[in-house]
């Protein structure tokens, strides 16, 4: 059985513009001022020109590409944040809300329009928060409902969207729901919960990522019978065929949306729905379970009872972490199926790692031409309907310069850019990790007394158990883990980066003397200024929203080129994923092309046959139209 995270399914999943005037309808969509624009029907610039400077309206030329149907969410560039790991306000070493409102501006100074904020809800923390004891309060850790509201206030007051993780698969085992149910079967919350009957037998078999049997079925004595928890056992399942438990949901979600929140992360949500029978899983699900957790009979009944009974009455956006197959995934998010807004695939972040083992990376690497074929087949996918994402890094992920990039002194920083111009240039909302703008790398711990996270502490137990290669295993993680990618953040050159005065609950990454904000605000060089002029770069354009996609020089293993077309703009986007010189020819006569950003002093080298040459982790962006 493949035991890689639950949340990265195991197999790679084969799972505009004169705007029309009488279109266009200002304020008609509060959040967004939408726009239907027709890019068929371009015309006058001049009418355009007055207004210019909305950053709205471009003078575009008649093209045949479709209507696009502009929304605040599309365009938008979230940067997510690990709260326990952001910024500590009293020493405790736990990052917290205090601690955010204090770096406000920070986040305003990257000119990100949104945030995606990690569980915040009360949580006795086996998962980090995704495991809530309850729902409407806020972890004591974190702070008080106050801090909150004073933070989401001072987010909005920069113009900044905020939203919130949910996480409604499951609960904790210390939510007074279960707390109740796991007393007797006559609880009025015991059908919040999936049960097996102890006297029908021992459960079908039903695995668990977080358990350290893989077993998702645990005895309760009180109760004679067996609890479901997909995850650890503290986080059991909530029972959504149960009509009650969806009316609590909702109203949950009405609590916060009323509170001005402006959408939901939604967490493990294709997994919701279960066969209440729990029938023998078929053959063909043996050691990719997540494909048959997420096929429940009812997922997209309840989504679609989600969006009429709350989403739509509040415009909320809504991006679920969806696991399957490009139809799969395009069901929670095709408009004519009023569900979700967006969804992230999990097939992009699963390249290159070992068959049949707990992300273990490929020692020969990933494969650039596997990565290309796997975003170019995202980006085709959502061309004509629905929406995606693009990211390289979340709490679930190493730093993405170190799995995708080149973490060495020489390569650090101008791979951590090359990275920041493909996820800022390609289709779909991009979801940027924070830290990553700072080119933050894995910490690559060597104790397993380092690690915090419970997916990876199972892991190790069950390979210690097995008396499996534990150094292996230690030596794997210090690639893929989590808990890379959760390490304080980096503030400045004092101690633990700046970011507590006490003991940090995990070791900051001592490269923090040198990579950090503080430094980098000063080095007009810096990834974190380059991150910033990619900002501006992608929301100069619409193209980089709504640009149609072209991949060139497909077969090239080094270099990974594409175009982004709207009307009569035109970019084109050169990334050097190697550390080595590559070439790549574009078929067209390079003189004289603008060229918009580069991660190196001197630009790329280029000639009139087409030909850029381009040095070790090079990446440019030139206008070509
Ligand atoms: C996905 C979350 O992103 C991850 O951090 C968590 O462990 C699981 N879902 C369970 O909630
Ligand atoms: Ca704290």
């Amino acid at each position: 059985m493949d035991k890689r995270c639950f949340t990265e399914p195991v197999k790679p999943l084969s799972y505009r513009s004169i705007i029309n005037f009488k279109q266009l309808h200002l304020f008609d969509d509060p959040d967004m001022k939408l726009f239907n624009i027709k890019l068929k029907e371009l015309i006058i610039a001049t009418g355009l020109m007055l207004l210019s400077g909305s950053g709205f309206a471009q003078p575009m030329k008649n093209t045949n590409q479709p209507e696009i149907n502009r929304k605040w969410w599309k365009e938008a560039i979230f940067y997510q944040i690990y709260p326990r790991s952001f910024m500590d306000s009293n020493g405790d070493g736990i990052g917290d809300l205090k601690g955010i409102i204090s770096k406000l501006d920070y986040v305003k100074s990257l000119g990100v329009d949104a945030v995606w904020l990690n569980p915040v809800y009360a949580s006795p923390n086996y998962d980090n928060g995704y495991d809530i004891s309850d729902y409407q309060n806020i972890m004591k850790e974190f702070g008080v409902m106050q801090d909150f509201d004073v933070m989401l206030k001072g987010f909005h007051d920069r113009g900044i969207k905020v939203i919130m993780d949910l996480v409604v698969n499951h609960c904790s085992s210390e939510h007074k729901w279960f707390k109740a149910a796991r007393i007797s079967r006559k609880s009025r919350y015991y059908n919040y919960f999936h049960w097996w009957p102890a006297e029908n037998g021992a459960p079908p078999k039903r695995w668990s990522a977080f358990d350290p049997d893989a077993n998702a079925w645990k005895y309760n004595k009180a109760t004679n019978s067996y609890y479901l928890h997909y995850f650890a056992a503290q986080q059991p399942d909530l029972n959504w065929e149960n009509p009650k438990l969806r009316q609590e949901i909702y109203k949950m979600m009405r609590f916060w949306l009323d509170k001005g929140i402006d959408g939901f992360r939604m967490d493990a949500i294709a997994y919701i729905s279960k066969d209440l029978t729990f029938p023998p899983l078929h053959a063909k699900y043996h050691g990719d379970w997540a494909m048959y957790y997420a096929g429940g009979p009812h997922l997209h009944e309840y989504i679609k009872e989600m969006n009429r009974q709350v989403l739509n009455k509040y415009n909320a956006a809504t991006v679920a972490e969806a696991m399957g197959t490009v139809n799969d995934v395009m069901k929670f998010v095709d408009p004519v199926r009023s569900e979700l807004n967006m969804a992230y695939h999990f097939e992009g972040v699963n390249i290159g790692y070992l068959p049949n083992e707990y992300k273990m990376v490929n020692p020969k690497g990933y494969g650039l031409l596997k990565f290309k074929r796997v975003y170019s087949k995202w980006d085709s996918a959502f061309a004509t309907k629905g929406w995606g994402t693009i990211y390289l890094g979340n709490h679930d992920q190493p730093r993405m310069v170190t799995r995708w990039g080149n973490d060495s002194p020489e390569f650090r920083e101008v791979s951590s850019k090359m990275l920041t111009t493909f996820i800022l240039s390609m289709g779909g909302t991009p979801y940027y990790y924070f830290g990553d703008e700072l080119g933050m790398s894995n910490i690559k711990f060597d104790k397993i007394s380092d690690y915090n996270d419970i997916e990876l502490l199972t892991n190790y137990a069950q390979v210690k158990a097995k008396g499996g290669d534990t150094n292996r295993f230690i030596e794997g993680m210090k690639i893929s883990s989590r808990d890379n990618g959760r390490t304080p953040f980096q503030w400045n050159a004092s101690a633990n980066g700046g970011f507590t005065t006490g003991k940090p609950w995990l070791k900051v990454n001592p490269n923090y003397i040198s990579v950090n904000v503080e430094a980098e605000e000063k080095d007009t060089n810096s990834v974190l200024n380059y991150f910033k002029e990619m900002v501006k770069l992608r929301k100069s354009n619409l193209a980089f929203v709504y640009g149609k996609y072209t991949l060139i020089d497909a077969g090239n293993p080094d270099v990974y080129a594409y175009t982004r077309e709207l009307n009569n703009d035109k970019y084109l986007i050169v990334l050097n994923f190697h550390a080595k010189t590559a070439a790549t020819n574009v078929g067209f006569d390079m003189t004289g092309i603008k060229t918009m950003i580069n991660n190196y002093a001197d630009g790329p080298v280029t000639d009139n046959a087409g030909q850029i040459t381009l040095k070790p982790y090079e990446a440019a962006v030139f206008k070509i139209k």
